[in-house]
């Protein structure tokens, strides 16, 4: 029952596909920056994104003859910092290794930092003709309910028979890139984590209707608990408005980002003015507390794998902040985004 079912939804495709700006044409760089920003967002969201990104940078020069805070700066907001990171070399690759020419083969294109099996196939299928099956979130989910694949998709199990039942029905195509589009498209527009099977065009051969296990399939193995994290930043103010801003180092979440000076804890801190690490910064910087002068606010932030409760601790003092930063110049860093709406709320 698979081809008559691919033929469908590649016509459906053809016919009704998202007008999208990186399907105008097919140039692999585009392709490759549209395939990147959609791995972590909704194509509506990722489009403005896009849109920003290819502005600024129309081409593989542009792009390697920036500075790393501009490629930054364009993906604030978007999350998975080490992918723009990642962009920025390539693209320098690219120029020095490849004179400048974007790789053209899957074997080829894989070795580019950052790309793995979903976007080489991608790029391969939609540029270059290659039959190569792209496999992600959409395409496991309609799938599995197709053929009524219980295996939890998370495993690398149930990824390696994806790809080959995908292999299969690419290859029975004449058209690997809209195939490819077709069924991701699919997944995003129709089979979707609530369907409505009932005006489904497969709803007869999928397996998954017809077990009445829609809602089970895909399975996912026990999803790990997020991690809880306690972040409280120091936000103290001199009387000459300046602040201090450090860089995030570690390879950790928001790596190179900016922020104010962190102090991590294992559970929320009610006065931060008694903690060791505390004294200790204070100490450093020569600032002395005055608990008259000193606000909190906390607030939660979500992240695909982490919890944050971000608290800032926002002290006016008395004593100069050496090299600080003056906060009408904060607009010249690179904030992660709970931090850039309590700087908004600061400055008003
Ligand atoms: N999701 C990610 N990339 C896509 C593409 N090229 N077409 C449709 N949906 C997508």
């Amino acid at each position: 029952g698979l081809l008559g079912s691919e033929m469908c939804i590649r016509h459906r495709y053809i016919n009704n596909k998202r007008d999208l700006p990186w399907r105008e044409n097919k140039d692999p760089y585009r392709v490759w920056i549209s395939e990147i920003i959609l791995q972590q967002t909704r194509v509506v969201q990722g489009t403005k994104y896009y849109n920003k990104f290819i502005k600024k940078f129309p081409n593989i020069q542009s792009l390697a003859s920036s500075k790393e805070s501009e490629v930054l700066n364009i993906w604030k907001g978007l999350g998975y910092y080490n992918r723009a990171i990642n962009l920025h070399k390539s693209s320098q690759d690219i120029i020095s290794n490849l004179d400048g020419k974007f790789p053209e083969t899957y074997d080829e294109i894989i070795k580019l930092k950052g790309v793995g099996d979903y976007t080489a196939s991608a790029i391969s299928s939609i540029c270059f003709n290659e039959f190569n099956p792209v496999v992600d979130g959409n395409v496991l989910r309609l799938l599995s309910r197709y053929y009524g694949l219980k295996t939890p998709i998370d495993s690398l199990n149930a990824q390696r028979k994806i790809k080959e039942i995908g292999q299969k029905l690419i290859n029975k195509t004449n058209n690997p890139g809209d195939f490819n589009q077709s069924m991701m498209e699919f997944g995003a527009l129709v089979c979707t984590p609530f369907p409505d099977c009932e005006s489904c065009v497969f709803s007869s051969k999928c397996i998954a209707f017809n077990k009445k296990e829609v809602e089970i399939i895909p399975v996912k193995s026990k999803k790990k608990k997020s991690k809880e994290r306690f972040f409280n930043y120091i936000v103290c103010i001199d009387n000459n408005h300046n602040t201090i801003v450090n860089k995030r180092s570690n390879k950790d979440i928001w790596y190179k980002l900016n922020e104010f000076p962190l102090i991590e804890s294992k559970r929320e801190i009610k006065n931060i003015t008694t903690l060791p690490e505390f004294k200790e910064f204070t100490k450093s910087k020569s600032i002395v507390i005055n608990e008259e002068k000193y606000k909190k606010e906390r607030i939660k932030h979500i992240l695909s794998h982490q919890i944050l409760y971000i608290t800032f601790h926002h002290l006016s003092i008395d004593q100069d902040i050496s090299q600080g930063v003056h906060l009408s110049n904060l607009n010249k860093y690179n904030f992660p985004v709970p931090i850039t709406n309590f700087i908004n709320k600061l400055l008003i």
